[in-house]
């Protein structure tokens, strides 16, 4: 399906991934990225840093944040040889074509996207003004993301259910231009949602989020993970008592981890009474640790050797302009008529 496409996805360095972000997110994009290339297509995977400073004015947590995720997809697989893998900010032709998107961008667009929305209903239902603490970086968030996506000719933009948005307003921004100048200056970029990846839970039952403090970490130490895992919610019921697998947590989020064969084993010992609680918390410590371990070490590599990723950055950069170039000179010939 994506044999000689186009595909590109963006992560904002904000937050420190959990698990849940590492199996519902960066791992599935990775793993998507390898597919396209080895059908003879092209991926390009970057840091959304700009969109980041938005939110976040901290230039110490900024950076911090910018290494760790870099790390992160690198200790996930992610080979920097074979996909684009670059910073936002070091493209300038990302924000010139930017500003020439605006021009053909109408507020209207602005006015309806989501992120814009829920900020403004945060301000009323604090009875703040609508507007109140809202840049022009938040508000226009979506014009930078369509540049994102134009500026490669990107074919299938993989992202969730909440950035389907801001995909089909890149689509619509690139629409209204191949229309104007009755040719195709830009490539329509589709979304991609894979509903086969399933949304972990936390330790407390809900979905797990940085926001709710209920999270598996991912590359910490063996201590650290084995401490979220064993505060996952149980009850008092005695091992012997056959349970249905289906209404126990620990159960639920070694869906996302286990193989089939490691799951049916902790099914059958939950509906005989064969496992008790401490028993299947081991099991799914042992699953996460195996999937995290091998990561963990190369993602200390990095982190201690952050000279090597910066220089994978930049080659990154150098790999992915040339064709960001080629689509600002496009569009600057047919808008200034050159
Ligand atoms: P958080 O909820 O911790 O703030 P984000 O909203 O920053 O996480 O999500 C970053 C990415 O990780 C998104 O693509 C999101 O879909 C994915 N993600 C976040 N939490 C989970 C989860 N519990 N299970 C699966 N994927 C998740
Ligand atoms: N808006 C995305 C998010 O919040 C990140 C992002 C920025 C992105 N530019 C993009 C994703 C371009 C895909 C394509 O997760």
């Amino acid at each position: 399906m994506f044999a000689g496409k186009t595909i590109l996805t963006g992560v904002k360095p904000t937050g420190t991934p959990h698990l849940g972000n590492y199996l519902g997110a960066i791992k599935p994009a990775i793993e998507l990225g390898q597919k396209a290339i080895a059908q003879g297509g092209k991926h390009y995977m970057f840091i959304a840093d700009y969109h980041a400073i938005n939110a976040e004015k901290d230039p110490a947590v900024l950076n911090q944040k910018m290494k760790e995720i870099a790390c992160i997809y690198l200790a996930g697989g992610l080979d920097p040889k074979k996909s684009y893998f670059y910073r936002q900010s070091d493209i300038p032709e990302i924000p010139e074509i930017t500003t020439i998107l605006y021009a053909y961008t109408p507020k209207g667009f602005m006015n309806k996207a989501h992120a814009y929305k829920a900020a403004v209903d945060k301000n009323r239902a604090a009875g703040k003004p609508d507007d109140d603490g809202i840049n022009m970086g938040l508000y226009t968030y979506p014009t930078l993301m369509a540049a994102d996506i134009l500026s490669y000719d990107t074919d299938v933009v993989p992202v969730g259910k909440d950035q389907v948005q801001h995909v089909e307003i890149a689509r619509d921004i690139a629409g209204a231009i191949n229309a104007h100048y009755e040719k195709e200056l830009l490539r329509l970029p589709a979304y991609y949602v894979d509903d086969q990846v399933a949304v972990v839970p936390g330790i407390d039952g809900r979905k797990m989020s940085k926001s709710y403090g209920n999270v598996i970490p991912l590359f910490e130490d063996d201590k650290a993970i084995k401490k979220a895992i064993f505060s996952i919610k149980t009850d008092s019921r005695p091992m012997e008592e056959p349970k249905d697998p289906d209404e126990i947590l620990v159960y639920e989020i070694y869906k996302s981890i286990a193989t089939p064969e490691q799951l049916q084993e902790m099914g059958d010992g939950l509906r005989q009474g064969r496992l008790g609680y401490g028993h299947i918390k081991n099991m799914l410590l042992d699953a996460v640790i195996n999937e995290v371990s091998a990561a963990r070490e190369k993602y200390n590599y990095y982190m201690n050797h952050y000279d090597e990723v910066e220089a994978m950055l930049e080659e990154g950069a150098a790999r992915a302009r040339p064709a960001a170039q080629a689509v600002l000179k496009r569009l600057k010939d047919a808008v200034f008529g050159r």
